[in-house]
């Protein structure tokens, strides 16, 4: 199997990811700016099928109307010209001051119609540049205190948005949904829609919960303590998986943006193997920071590290499931017998009555997970 990236292969970038400045709270800059063009040819150059944006990372704010597009015009021409594709764009609701309470779930009303005008404005550019899918991540919305915001009250305010924003692409007739990206805490001390779950949860109580889905983020969900790869399996079984982050993460702690891999490698693995077999078939975004020690080159050493990354878990994953010795292995753990319905057609809780289970026999069993989970290890390792 090819370890080389085609655009075939559907990965995709943030501007902001290798536009990472790397400025953090304890020091400055350490890298140049990169010019979105440069962005667009050096990652075509590697085998990227497309990047993402946050309208600000195109548009620095506050451009006027000329200098916007001028911003929007040259990146069309390096669209063009490379065979880049634009399938998600997303809004900056979280650097400019304003947004410091809140941009959606802000006290001030005035600042909550300001955000979801920022954000029409930025979807009218998303569906000219033929993006489907619109991530909102609201990295402000929440709180440091409890008494600081109305956290029931908040969601009605998230409703609204989200109902408005609906109503928006509806009425303009465009192709296009919305990913929510749930994450626990970082910038605010809590954020609401904290996890995968919260976020699935709240899509149902919205007018068209068919315009809106997730954007789970690997880092986002460790941060929470919580399973990626069961959280992911979730989104895909409600057929909410609308777009992926991948990154790493070292477990809970602030939020680490590694490259895709270099935090739980053994979850990373078990996540490919669960994308590709359920055949998760959008873009396989890798929102990640290169890190702060990085020059230039360690900037895109580290985006094609994260699509080889990829590659390598695919072929992995692959000959773990085709292995004679993991087939046998997953049979004597008795995989399989999950995929078996627990009432045959037509039986009904009244069938249970004659039921009779050796409790103390099957209490006894063995699972073999240990062997099946060391086979998976040595694939993962490529061990002989
Ligand atoms: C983060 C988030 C962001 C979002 C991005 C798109 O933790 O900073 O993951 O990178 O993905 O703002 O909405
Ligand atoms: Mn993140
Ligand atoms: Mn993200």
């Amino acid at each position: 199997m090819a370890l080389t990236p085609t655009p075939s292969d559907k990965f995709t970038f943030g501007l902001w990811t290798v536009g990472w400045q790397a400025r953090d709270p304890f020091g400055d800059a350490t890298r140049d700016a990169l010019d979105p063009v440069r962005t667009v040819n050096e990652l075509a150059a590697r085998g990227a099928y497309g990047v993402t944006f946050h309208d600000d990372d195109l548009i620095p704010f506050g451009s006027d109307d000329s200098e916007r597009q001028t911003h929007i015009d040259r990146f069309k021409v390096a669209l063009a010209s490379s065979g880049m594709k634009v399938p998600m764009a997303t809004t900056n609701l979280f650097t400019h001051p304003v947004f410091k309470d809140g941009a959606f779930t802000s006290n001030d009303r005035d600042i909550r119609r300001y955000s979801i005008k920022k954000t029409m404005r930025n979807i009218d550019l998303a569906a000219e540049l033929g993006a489907e899918i619109y991530v909102a991540w609201g990295g402000r919305e929440g709180a440091e205190s409890d008494g600081a915001k109305d956290a029931y009250v908040a969601l009605d305010r998230f409703r609204e948005a989200f109902n408005t924003l609906g109503q928006y692409v509806l009425d303009n007739g465009y192709n296009i949904k919305f990913a929510i990206e749930p994450k626990p805490n970082e910038p605010r001390g809590d954020i609401f829609l904290p996890t995968i779950g919260h976020a699935l949860a709240f899509i149902n109580s919205l007018d068209h919960p068919e315009l809106v889905g997730l954007n789970p983020e690997v880092g986002h969900e460790q941060m929470a303590g919580l399973n990626f790869v069961h959280g992911i399996a979730q989104a895909l079984w409600h057929k909410k998986l609308f777009h992926i982050d991948l990154n790493g993460q070292h477990g809970p702690k602030y939020d680490q943006d590694l490259v895709f891999g270099h935090g739980d490698l053994k979850s990373a693995f078990f996540l490919v193997d669960l994308l590709e077999r359920y055949e998760y078939s959008g873009p396989k975004h890798f929102d990640y920071k290169p890190a702060r020690t990085e020059s230039d080159k360690g900037v895109w050493e580290s985006a094609s590290a994260n699509m080889r990354t990829y590659l390598m878990l695919k072929e992995r994953a692959l000959a773990f499931r085709n292995d004679p010795r993991v087939i046998n292995a997953m049979a004597e753990s008795n995989i399989p017998g999950l995929a078996e319905p627990t009432f045959a057609p037509g039986e009904t809780w009244r069938d249970l009555a004659n039921e009779f289970l050796d409790i103390e026999t099957a209490g006894k069993r063995g699972y073999h997970y240990e062997a099946l989970d060391q086979l998976a290890l040595e694939h993962l390792m490529g061990a002989k």
